[in-house]
């Protein structure tokens, strides 16, 4: 079985929280470290978040917390209203044993990526801060990353910000633009697709039952998630954004891509907003268009069942 490396650049939130779980719970994918952004919750939120899912995982692998703000505009409000003041829906702020990684998260992908050339997946799922940052920090580093594989954007579709913006994006348009004008391989798994794959509070009450800890804690966050979608769309659902990035990763042919290169409006009443520039002479972007909406659920689900056995296995394994 090929197992992938990957780095989670996160801004836990709910949907990240189930991102990070499933990728955790995934033999097929070696998760060598969490770094920290802004978006969903502030980033000293969103450093400690990461570092209890880490925990609970029962891993130890690093977080390195990253940017406190965009690199020029101003910092727009976290999204308490859709993940909850602390990042966790109505669960109180975790408090978790370990500290981050002394590392700022430009010098830890950069020196992971480094480690081992041409390995490392990046699966962004926040603002693209980080990632920028690492592009001015080693500018060179496009040629050791394998790929990124990126939750964000809306390129074919209205955004869920704006009528323009998807939120990742709009929480930093320039980081975005800088990203997406590196020539390096991109996956864009954004809300043409995303906003296809749902799940209901049923789904999430069965993980409870096959995985208690980890399943029964995204059934408890998920709650404030799904009564979010439903103010907003009068459904009780939730859209499975960052989850669906990493299935990208694991099960890319669930998903068909049109290559596009991609420029972000920085400005205006646009701000935020991907659009496809053939002219701009950028790298193409691989832009999902389609997803095969019951697999991705099911692989989701799946996956995240085992997820209290393989936390099991991997203490053993670190104790024996
Ligand atoms: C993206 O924005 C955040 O709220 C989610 O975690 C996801 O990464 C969806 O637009
Ligand atoms: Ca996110």
């Amino acid at each position: 079985m090929a197992i992938d490396k990957i780095i989670i650049d996160t801004d836990p939130g709910i949907d990240d929280a189930m991102a990070i779980h499933l990728a955790f719970a995934d033999p097929r994918l070696e998760l060598l470290g969490l770094t920290s952004i802004f978006g969903n919750v502030f980033t000293h939120q969103a450093t400690r978040n990461a570092l209890y899912l880490v925990e609970q995982a029962g891993s130890a692998i690093p977080v390195a917390q990253g940017a406190l703000r965009p690199r020029v505009q101003d910092a727009n409000q976290p999204s308490h209203y859709v993940h909850g003041d602390e990042g966790f829906g109505n669960l109180p702020a975790p408090n978790p044993g370990r500290q981050p990684d002394p590392r700022a998260a430009a010098v830890f992908l950069s020196e992971t990526c480094r480690q081992y050339p041409g390995e490392v997946i990046l699966c962004p799922v926040g603002p693209l801060t980080n990632i920028a940052a690492l592009l001015d920090y080693d500018p060179e580093i496009t040629k050791y990353v394998k790929k990124l594989v990126i939750m964000g954007g809306a390129v074919w579709c209205p955004g869920n910000v704006t009528g323009f913006a998807e939120a990742n994006i709009w929480n930093d348009p320039h980081a975005a633009d800088t990203v997406f004008a590196a020539d390096w391989e991109m996956d864009l798994i954004g809300l043409d697709v995303t906003q296809t794959i749902t799940c209901v509070q049923d789904d999430f009450d069965s993980l409870r039952g096959s995985s208690p800890d980890i399943g029964g804690f995204l059934a408890d966050m998920t709650k404030f998630y799904i009564d979010f979608y439903h103010s907003v769309g009068g459904i009780y659902h939730c859209m499975m954004h960052d989850p669906s990035a990493v299935i990208a990763i694991t099960d890319r042919d669930a998903f068909s891509f049109r290559p596009a290169p991609l420029k972000v409006v920085c400005q205006g009443e646009e701000i935020g907003r991907t659009i496809a520039d053939t002219d701009s002479g950028r790298r193409a972007v691989n832009v999902a268009i389609t997803a095969d909406i019951a697999r991705v659920r099911k692989i989701f689900l799946d996956i995240c069942a085992q997820a209290d056995t393989i936390r099991d296995s991997r203490i053993s394994s670190t104790q024996s």
